[in-house]
């Protein structure tokens, strides 16, 4: 079976074609580099013993996309992970991420279609959720109007699927949102490449253990939750990555009960930024400069998954413990810098 998966030079993508190529799928990857390099093709060989196919192409360009298709158009699914995905940067470059995100979807789609590749698996985000009024969320849980560009892209994106799966009875479609990625593959050959100063906490947490950064904020000590931190699902890169291997299994084996779908891709527990700095300090040995600071703009106090659709409907669950997360998040900061 060949998979073709967008983006797959990427942080997700890149531990996906690992889970993919140990399961014996063959993967033919389409990235246009904007945000991962060429080596992490080479991590994966290491890992697996198999070099993927790998093109460079920018699918917001429709005839080369198209093209691609024609030339694997006997790919049995695909996999789109490929999307621009700074929140920050999405707020002042609006037309960019709704190009870049939205026209690329659009692009695999009708190429899918022409070629008749029925099969997709799409990376959505708990961001469609916002501050939920319930936790945890559930599938059921209504999405909220997006705070940033970036989060609009994702509600338009299921919105895209849902209407072209509605008229196209051929085409399956598994949504899955995921809650926070974070760690890196045990091995410390592949992870997530950093770009200028981190946004997110953990390659911020690892860079101020590292000594790179002098001090961690943590954004708010006065949210209504436990330590009054503010409270994420953190979900590790592996597990995250073996979940688009059932989506992909269920598609291909026809076990779907409607052609789209979605599902939460969390662990089902909410730790505070809090409790992360001290798992971290407990798994690594090592200390984390942080002061608190004011609240971060933007940012909600609480949101974690219940995964029982998950768990049931694709037989999966997150598995990884925290602090090994945490292990190999660091063991990848560390490999970053020799
Ligand atoms: P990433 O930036 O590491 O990977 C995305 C890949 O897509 C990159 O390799 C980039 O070069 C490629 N790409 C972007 N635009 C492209 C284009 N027009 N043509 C070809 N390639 C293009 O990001 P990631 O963290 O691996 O995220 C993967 C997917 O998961 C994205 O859709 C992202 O929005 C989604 N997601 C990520 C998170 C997260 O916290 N990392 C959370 C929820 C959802
Ligand atoms: N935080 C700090 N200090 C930092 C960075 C983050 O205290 O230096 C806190 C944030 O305030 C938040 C938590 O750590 O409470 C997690 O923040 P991240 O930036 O790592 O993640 P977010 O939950 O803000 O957002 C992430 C992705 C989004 C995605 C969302 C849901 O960045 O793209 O998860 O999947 F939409």
């Amino acid at each position: 079976m060949k998979i073709f998966v967008t983006g797959g030079t990427g942080y997700i993508g890149s531990h996906t074609v690992v889970e993919l190529q140990r399961e014996g799928f063959e993967v033919v990857i389409a990235d246009n580099l904007c945000n991962s390099r060429a080596e992490a093709l080479e991590g994966i060989r290491q890992i697996t013993g198999v070099m993927p196919g790998f093109e460079r192409l920018d699918l917001t360009d429709a005839g080369a996309t198209r093209d691609f298709f024609a030339r694997h158009g006997e790919v049995d699914a695909v996999i789109h992970f490929a999307a621009l995905k700074a929140v920050g940067e999405s707020v002042h470059k609006p037309l960019e991420y709704y190009s870049n995100n939205l026209n690329s979807l659009m692009n695999v789609l009708a190429s899918m279609r022409e070629f008749g590749v029925r099969h997709l698996v799409f990376s959505s985000s708990c961001t469609v959720y916002g501050q939920a009024e319930r936790l945890p969320v559930t599938e059921s849980t209504p999405r909220r109007e997006a705070e940033s560009p970036y989060g609009n892209t994702k509600m338009m994106s299921e919105d895209i699927l849902r209407d072209f799966a509605r008229v196209e009875g051929e085409m399956n479609v598994i949504a899955l949102r995921y809650f926070n990625p974070i760690g890196a593959h045990p091995s410390s050959l592949i992870g997530e490449l950093p770009t200028g100063v981190p946004n997110n906490l953990i390659p911020y947490l690892t860079q101020t253990a590292a000594g790179i950064r002098p001090e961690l904020s943590v954004f708010g000590d006065d949210y209504d939750t436990p330590d009054g931190s503010a409270v994420r699902d953190y979900i590790d890169v592996v597990d995250l990555a073996k979940a688009h291997v059932v989506a992909i299994r269920r598609l291909l084996e026809g076990r779907n009960r409607q052609n789209f779908e979605f599902f939460n891709i969390g662990t089902g527990r909410g730790l505070s930024v809090l409790e992360i700095i001290r798992a971290f300090e407990r798994a690594t040995g090592v200390k984390v400069n942080f002061r608190v600071t004011p609240r971060r703009a933007g940012d909600i106090e609480k949101v974690w998954a219940d995964t029982t659709l998950a768990n049931h409907e694709l037989g999966w669950k997150a598995v990884v413990p925290i602090e090994e997360t945490l292990l190999n998040a660091w063991n990848w900061q560390k490999h970053l810098m020799q």
